[in-house]
């Protein structure tokens, strides 16, 4: 399965009231969306229809967050499904993942793109270097063993997807400032000089969800019904939905 299929049924599943892009480009990924949308993206070009409540930002994701309403076109400051697909290194899907994460509720699904490289080629850091590979997956891999270290209460769910594979993440917790309090740490410990280390169990995949497995959890059904419920109770019933899936 292709990620853009995977987004599509995360959408159908999930029915968000909204969606948040980073990283646009000519709309492949924006397309799919039927909800009130912001897509974030310094030089999108758009090649095809967009067929929702797109309001669409011409900057980077830092210089977005970095606004006092970042979220004013949608109803409440809170995101329920958001795709992160923006600079390929790791030091900025980190930020992007820590300036989503403010804008979170239990029920919040964030999938962050090209966290599975195929080999060490596809994930330098350098792109300008040729690599055999169309594909081009940088080293955001890395935020994933960042996640797991520093935030073990998230879900972070490896799906085998073509081409270089998605972290699905769920149970965020926007009042965490662990990541924030570590980011210099952990952003000095990503830039290093290409060859990358890439653990042999991001490339091999071991550890990933086939697609049509994942998506077939009762998982989806239980994010979308917290959103309605009071703040405490709709993280107990995350925790609960999510209790088999650590
Ligand atoms: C892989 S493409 C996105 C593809 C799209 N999400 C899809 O699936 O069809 C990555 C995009 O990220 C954009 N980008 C690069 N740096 C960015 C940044 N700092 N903030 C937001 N977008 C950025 C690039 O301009 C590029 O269009």
């Amino acid at each position: 399965m292709r990620r853009h299929d995977l987004l599509a049924e995360l959408h159908r599943l999930l029915v968000p009231r909204n969606y948040l892009e980073i990283g646009v480009n000519v709309g492949g990924s924006l397309t799919l969306s039927r909800t009130r949308s912001i897509g974030i993206d310094p030089y999108y070009t758009l090649d095809r229809e967009i067929r929702c409540d797109a309001h669409l930002v011409r900057t980077s994701s830092d210089e977005f967050f970095a606004r006092e309403h970042p979220l004013a076109h949608f109803d409440e400051p809170v995101i329920d499904l958001a795709f992160i697909d923006g600079m390929h290194l790791a030091e900025y899907a980190f930020r992007d993942f820590v300036n989503v994460e403010r804008f979170t509720h239990p029920g919040t699904v964030i999938v962050i793109d090209d966290m599975l490289p195929r080999d060490v080629p596809e994930a330098r850091r350098d792109r300008s270097v040729p690599s055999g590979r169309s594909a081009w997956a940088g080293d955001v891999y890395k935020v994933l063993d960042t996640l797991r270290e520093k935030r073990p209460d998230l879900v972070c769910l490896e799906v085998d997807t073509a081409p270089t594979g998605v972290v699905v993440v769920i149970n965020p917790d926007p009042a965490s400032t662990v990541l924030l309090e570590a980011s210099d740490d952990i952003v000095e410990s990503y830039v290093v000089p290409d060859p990358q280390h890439v653990p042999a169990e991001i490339m091999d995949r071991r550890r990933a969800h086939p697609p049509r497995e994942l998506l077939d959890l009762p998982v989806w059904g239980e994010l979308a019904s917290a959103r309605d419920l009071p703040a405490a109770d709709a993280r107990a019933k995350v925790e609960q939905a999510v209790a088999g899936l650590r």
